[in-house]
């Protein structure tokens, strides 16, 4: 079945839990469309785990089309949202009406995500307004890793966490459709779920949010560089990977392979 903005709020609506997760590739795509998952995510968390930058910086609005058309080629059932990369909509609502137009008619995207909170409401009204669907993103959104210091937990203090509060109310105002909450204390996540109409999508945000999201690559356990708290790791892949070349190397060396069996 193919989900769309209305399906993902009508699931709150309904209080059934949204499944989200992020593809870069055809390959991975494939797998969520098989898995049926909710909402596909193309993050601009590309820059680390698959480009190999420490922070998601350097991530350009190319970068974005080309992973999401990669994706939307063997993925039709699951919202495909692509991320809005650094620097290509904090200058002005236009800037972002332009960008999030190619990350839709050149990448196929379905809706695009963008961090901040009151700070880009034009941004997200102007999208919403030209039919461009919008998802938020507050707490620890990783484009200001340099103004938090590092990739820390958000909205500790109670100043903090009215400000995120506002933002919250702020980015449902303009339009959006949901809103992703990013490492922040799982009781903020609750409440601010329980005072938005539309979905929240917690990463390192407790239980009570309405859906949840990873980076695929750390819950697979293919991004080894680190692993923060808040990411359960269903598959040891990166290990597994290491074995099976390891292996390779070892019966390439005895002549081990190719047997009779590989051979014509
Ligand atoms: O870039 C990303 O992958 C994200 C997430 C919410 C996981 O923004």
């Amino acid at each position: 079945m193919k989900k769309t903005i209305q399906t993902i709020r009508g699931m709150k609506v309904k209080g059934e839990r949204i499944a989200c997760l992020t593809a870069y590739d055809a390959l991975f795509a494939s797998f969520m469309e098989d898995a049926e998952m909710d909402l596909v995510l193309v993050g601009d968390s590309v820059g680390m785990v698959f480009s190999g930058y420490d922070t998601t910086i350097p991530v350009t609005v190319e970068d974005m089309i080309y992973h999401t058309c990669a994706v939307r080629r063997t993925m039709t059932s699951p919202l495909l949202v692509s991320d809005m990369p650094f620097m290509s909509y904090q200058a002005s609502p236009e800037q972002a009406l332009k960008n999030a137009g190619r990350l839709m008619k050149e990448g196929h995207a379905e809706a695009v995500k963008m961090e901040g909170g009151r700070r880009i409401a034009e941004q997200i009204r102007l999208c919403t307004e030209s039919g461009i669907p919008v998802m938020g993103h507050l707490g620890m959104t990783p484009q200001s890793v340099h103004e938090f210091g590092g990739f820390k937990l958000q909205a500790r203090t109670r100043e903090e966490a009215e400000h995120l509060r506002k933002d919250a109310l702020a980015v449902q105002k303009a339009g959006a459709f949901a809103l992703v909450l990013e490492k922040i204390p799982a009781d903020l996540a609750t409440e601010i779920t329980a005072d938005l109409e539309i979905p929240t999508i917690g990463i390192g945000a407790g239980p009570g949010t309405d859906g949840q999201i990873l980076v695929t690559y750390d819950m697979l356990g293919l991004y080894e560089k680190f692993k923060p708290k808040f990411v359960r790791r269903y598959l040891e892949a990166g290990k597994e990977i290491k074995n099976a070349l390891s292996d390779y190397i070892h019966d390439v060396k005895e002549n081990n392979f190719p047997d009779s069996g590989e051979s014509y």
